[in-house]
């Protein structure tokens, strides 16, 4: 059992690390969980891909509470790489999940899903894939917005190369957030690393997603890494 996240103090005070459980051991969720916590995890991302959005599939509501219940109240916050994902928020508000993240190229009526996850009494957040762009419709959805998730891979595996345009990407959801006077996260999910952690909080990541990087290896140390990598060159 871990003790709750909240307490870890944010990287260089702004930015929170919430590695993916797609890049953890299946086959002990719950103990991955908790080590990438007591690890000095901020929270989790769970992954939920539905073979139809994305081709692979791999987990849903179920299988998400398993592992809210196994780590004792940390945050654990779904990213839905699905289709229709209004049909899922109450089975994901009922598995404990502290925010939900839709992906706008899935949401003919994005307002609409933003305000039913916030009816549920969670954290709603919108996802772009590296082909959507950023424009100013933003503005329109902030009321409603926790938090923006840019995609920096194309959804659907974990392991895969940083695309280097997503760093003016997040500048710029950073801008239009800001301009509107909005305080949400920016996330930043896929091919995160030591290497590109701390130019990242510099564009204005706020929340960095973190499979490979984390679970891959010595998890401590992992996780260590991204740290020191943006402490070091923000707290200057
Ligand atoms: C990709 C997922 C990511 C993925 C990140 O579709 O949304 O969360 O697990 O994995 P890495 O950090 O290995 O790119
Ligand atoms: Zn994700």
């Amino acid at each position: 059992m871990s003790t709750s996240s909240n307490d870890t103090p944010l990287i260089a005070g702004k930015v929170r690390l919430l590695p993916s459980l797609l890049a953890a051991d299946f086959s002990q969720l719950g103990a991955q969980a908790n080590l990438a916590l007591e690890s000095g995890a901020h929270g989790l991302h769970a992954d939920v891909m539905d073979g139809r959005f994305v081709p692979p599939i791999t987990f849903g509501a179920d299988i998400t509470k398993a592992v809210v219940d196994a780590t004792n109240g940390a945050r654990v916050d779904a990213h839905l790489m699905i289709v229709e994902p209004e049909r899922q928020i109450e089975a994901f508000a009922k598995a404990g999940v502290r925010g939900i993240t839709v992906h706008a190229e899935t949401c003919p009526h994005l307002h609409r899903v933003l305000g039913q996850i916030r009816d549920a009494g969670l954290e709603a957040g919108v996802a772009i894939n590296p082909g959507t762009p950023v424009t100013e419709v933003l503005r329109y959805l902030v009321p409603l917005i926790d938090r923006v998730l840019v995609m920096t891979v194309n959804p659907g595996w974990g392991g895969q190369k940083f695309i280097q345009e997503g760093l003016d990407k997040v500048h710029k959801v950073s801008r239009i957030l800001h301009a509107y006077g909005s305080d949400a996260w920016i996330q930043v999910d896929g091919g995160v690393s030591p290497a590109n952690a701390a130019a990242l909080a510099k564009h204005g990541a706020t929340e960095l997603v973190a499979g490979s990087a984390v679970y891959k290896g010595d998890v401590k140390a992992n996780i260590e890494a991204i740290k020191q990598a943006i402490e070091t060159e923000l707290s200057v």
